[in-house]
This record gives structure tokens, C-alpha cells and sequence, in this order.
């Protein structure tokens, strides 16, 4: 440390500090397997956040960088366990530690990765990320794309683009009009609330058994709000929906959107990225026809929190939504304009230098570590759903409310006929908390729809790349006994 100047760490001060952190890090990871699969939220992870906490002071914590990491230690502990293989609950992703080293990376560097002309180097590097996953998607050389924090901010910024694209600059939104499937992503609905169209104006398409959007009710949806006077601009498909991975209809609602001149959004926040292997690829057919895909690399390809994608098939449709100049921003030179700046393409202008935590896994382990990684996960889904299959023909009334489409498998108790819609749903709630209370894996709850209400269904999301056999295995033991715990077997 400079003497007199605190905030300005000597070379050889910040690798001590760092050989700390990288300790603590590593204990961290070798602890991951052992740990318990949910974590500590609820009453007893508030008691111990109240401990933690560290009002702010004129002088640093005593004890330095062991002292911080102690409490900070102590912080994580309250939390989910996201980062652990037996995390299956919502939607998981691991976060790969060589995204983490690319944070500290970019972070020290700290360059200005809103604009090319204050950073080729960085925004080009971003560029091959962005043009890697284009191409995934089955998009050309005309395509585009801007990492975001999130798929929320994608989805957003998707719907601003389609809203540019189709209604033009300054139109009346009061009478625009968007087509999803009460199965969409609840950031789709704030989403177009942020873009302007009133929240009446998202209409809920037809869903088949298996909960993928009906083309055939989009048609006529479109024809009768023409109709009536409004004025049908967008349709969002899901590739994977949160709770239970249906895919959509990708090409079917292509067409629909091409004949009524709808900018098609496919937010594949959740399964865009299973584009990566040949089994996901297939499963996906026609989301390369798709207007803008949503894809969240925070999910699907394990980084860490805060990296979404949007994609679009036509780079131009971002930079008339969002490139705006500044007086203040003449002094750059013109000639780096060859690079995007993700500034022109999306909503923020000061921002992370987010592609390094790609470009930077992508050059240690290479894309087809990647590739086999989603691969293995569509395998473990189907072992999970066949092992639960095998538990039912053994006598544990364990049913799969759907096949897995990608990797996330819908199950729950069968309901007894005797039984109450509110019993079922009930004894459901107990089933997972008897999972939960094992420690192994760590699994959330949605409500799909039924008969005669909304039933109560678990959801294993097996999408961690820290997730693997042995980790599916413990889940069905665990289903076994806890459908014991609650006198079902
Ligand atoms: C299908 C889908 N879309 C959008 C989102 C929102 O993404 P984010 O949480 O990164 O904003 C999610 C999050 O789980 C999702 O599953």
C-alpha cells in the first residue's frame, strides 16, 4: 500500500491480497460437493445476514482481508447454494470460476467497453463472442447481437427493438399489441410494460397439453384484434419456458409472424443455449428464423450472474433503436467504428467489459467442453424422468407431468381419487420439503394447469455444470424416501 494513499494498492500488495482470495475461492470450490443443496435462506439466513452485517466506517475492519473474508464467508453461507451440483431449483448455472478470473481481470484493466472507439481491442474480443453465438443460433453475417446483465434486460430490449422496427419511431402505442402463452417468462409482461404497450395489450395465447404456444389460436388472435382495431406488432415464443421447458413451436409461429408482418422474439433465456449441441439443435428448429433470440449466458453457458444475450437476425434493428451521438463524445476517432459498440446496440452505455467472462472460458476450455457439457445435462434429464418412471413401477405413485422437452423435468405425487385438489397440492409441498431436508439436492416448486385448478408440481432443472449422475441418481433415492416421509410409499 502507498503510504498516505491507501486506495492505490502496490503490484505486490495486490498479489498478496489476491493469493488470499484464490485461497478462499479454492476451499470454496473443493467444499461445493459436500455442501448442503438448498443453503440457508428463510428465518435462520436472515438471523445470520443481521450478524454479518457491517455498518460502514471511517476506518478499515480491523483484522484486514482475513477478517473480510471470515464474514464474507459467513454471508455467502446465507444464501441459496446456487453454485452446487445438487442446485436444481429455478434455473441453475454453476458459475464457471474462469468467468470469475475474467472479472478480475476486467475489472483491474477497467476499460471503457461501452464504445469500440474508446476500446477496440476489448469490444472486438466481445464482437467474436457475440458473432460465436450468432452463428449458433443459425443467423448470418448481417446479424448483431449486445451482452446485458440479465435475460430480463434482453427481453426488454428485444421488445423496444421490434417496437422500432415494425411501429416506428414515436408511434401511438395505445393501441400495439403482444402474443405470448401464460407459460412466458414474467419478464416478457414487465418487459412490454417498460417498452410502452399497456399491459391489457398482452394477449395469452392457446397452449396445447404440453404447454408450447398453438399457432393456429395466434392466427386468430391476430385477425380478431385487427379487427377490433388494435394493432398486433410482436409475438414472444419460449425456448424452454421456466416451468417445464416447453419449446414453442419455432417454426409454425415463423410463419404465422411472416404473414401477419409480427416481429418474432424467442426468448431462450433459459434453453436458447441448448443451440450448442446437435440434440438441443434439433429441438430447436426454426429459432434461426426468429427475428431476435433471447439467450442468458448466466444460465445456460455457467457463468456467473449478470450476463444476458440479445441476438438479432438484422444488426441494423438494434443501432436504429438505440444508437444515439453526444457533443460530449466527438473527440473519438471514426476508424474503430468497424467494431460494434455495445453502447449503440442496447440501453447501456457505461458497462462491464461482460464478453471477457465468455471469450475467456471459450479460450481455456474451448466450445466443445461447452457443447458436451449442455449435451450431458439433456442426457440427465432423461435419466431423471426414466428413474422416476422406474420408482412408479416399483410403487412409489411418483408421475412426470411432462416429458422433458429440454432439462427440466415436471413431477409430482399422484393425487389420490379420494383426495382434494388443496390435500394434493398440500401433501406435494411436504414431498419437496422431505426432498429438500436430505441435503442432496435442492429443487423448486411452479403450479401447472389442471383439471380443476392450477396443481401443485415440482421441477428439477438440471442445467449446473457441476451436475452430473451421481448428483440424478441421489435425487431419485431421495424421492423414494421422501414419498415414504409422507406416507405415499
Ligand atoms: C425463460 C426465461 N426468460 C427470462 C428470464 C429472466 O432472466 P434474468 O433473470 O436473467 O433476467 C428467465 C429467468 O429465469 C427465464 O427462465
Amino acid at each position: 500500500m502507498s503510504e498516505g494513499r491507501p486506495l492505490e494498492l502496490s503490484g505486490a500488495a495486490f498479489e498478496a491480497l489476491v493469493a488470499k482470495v484464490a485461497a478462499a475461492c479454492a476451499r470454496a470450490i473443493e467444499a461445493l460437493p459436500a455442501q448442503h443443496a438448498a443453503g440457508c435462506v428463510g428465518a435462520q439466513g436472515v438471523a445470520e445476514a443481521l450478524a454479518v452485517r457491517w455498518p460502514i466506517a471511517e476506518t478499515p475492519m480491523e483484522g484486514g482481508i482475513d477478517a473480510v473474508l471470515a464474514r464474507l464467508e459467513r454471508a455467502f453461507a446465507a444464501s441459496l447454494a446456487t453454485a452446487g451440483p445438487g442446485y436444481l431449483a429455478y434455473v441453475p448455472g454453476g458459475g464457471l470460476p474462469a468467468a470469475a478470473v475474467a472479472d478480475l481481470l476486467a475489472g483491474v484493466m477497467n476499460r471503457y467497453a461501452g464504445l469500440s472507439e474508446a476500446a477496440p481491442g476489448p469490444c472486438a474480443l466481445e464482437d467474436d463472442v457475440v458473432r460465436f453465438l450468432a452463428r449458433a443460433v443459425g443467423y448470418g453475417p448481417e446479424s448483431g447481437g449486445v451482452l446485458l446483465s440479465g435475460g430480463s434486460l434482453a427481453n426488454f430490449s428485444a421488445l423496444v427493438a421490434a417496437r422500432e422496427a415494425v411501429l416506428g419511431a414515436g408511434a401511438d402505442l395505445r393501441a400495439a399489441t403482444i402474443y405470448t402463452t401464460s407459460e412466458a417468462h414474467h419478464s416478457v409482461v414487465k418487459s412490454a410494460r417498460l417498452a410502452g404497450i399497456p399491459p391489457a395489450h398482452v394477449r395469452r395465447v392457446a397452449t396445447d397439453e404440453r404447454l408450447r404456444m398453438d399457432p393456429g389460436d395466434l392466427a386468430r388472435a391476430v385477425a380478431a384484434d385487427r379487427a377490433a382495431g388494435r394493432v398486433p406488432f410482436c409475438v414472444v415464443t419460449s425456448a424452454g419456458t421456466t416451468n417445464t421447458g416447453a419449446i414453442d413451436p419455432l417454426g409454425d409461429v415463423a410463419d404465422v409472424a411472416a404473414r401477419e408482418g409480427l416481429w418474432h422474439h424467442v426468448d431462450g433465456a433459459y434453453g436458447g443455449a441448448f443451440v450448442l449441441c446437435a440434440q438441443g439443435r434439433a429441438r430447436l428448429a426454426g429459432i434461426e428464423r426468429a427475428d431476435s433470440v433471447t439467450l442468458d449466458p448466466h444460465k445456460g453457458l455457467f457463468l456467473p450472474y449478470g450476463t444476458g444475450c440479445l441476438l438479432v437476425r438484422d444488426r441494423e434493428t438494434l443501432l436504429r433503436a438505440f444508437s444515439m451521438g453526444a457533443s460530449y463524445l466527438q473527440d473519438f476517432d471514426a476508424a474503430a467504428e468497424a467494431i460494434p459498440s455495445p453502447g449503440h446496440l442496447g440501453p447501456e452505455l457505461s458497462r462491464p467489459f461482460r464478453g471477457l467472462r465468455l471469450w475467456l472460458a471459450f479460450a481455456l476450455h474451448g466450445a466443445a467442453a461447452f457443447r458436451s457439457a449442455l449435451s450431458e445435462k439433456l442426457t440427465l434429464a432423461r435419466r431423471l424422468a426414466d428413474g422416476l418412471r422406474d420408482l412408479a413401477d416399483r410403487g412409489v405413485p411418483v408421475e412426470l407431468a411432462d416429458e422433458p422437452q429440454l432439462s427440466v423435468v415436471p413431477f409430482r405425487l399422484a393425487r389420490r381419487p379420494d383426495q382434494t385438489l388443496a390435500r394434493a397440492n398440500a401433501e406435494n409441498a411436504a414431498f419437496l420439503r422431505a426432498i429438500t431436508a436430505r441435503g442432496r439436492v435442492f429443487l423448486s416448486s411452479t403450479m401447472l394447469p389442471g383439471p380443476d385448478g392450477p396443481i401443485y408440481t415440482l421441477r428439477a432443472c438440471v442445467l449446473s455444470f457441476r451436475t452430473h449422475a451421481d448428483r440424478i441418481d441421489a435425487l431419485c433415492e431421495d424421492v423414494a424416501a421422501a414419498a415414504r416421509a409422507v406416507g405415499r410409499a
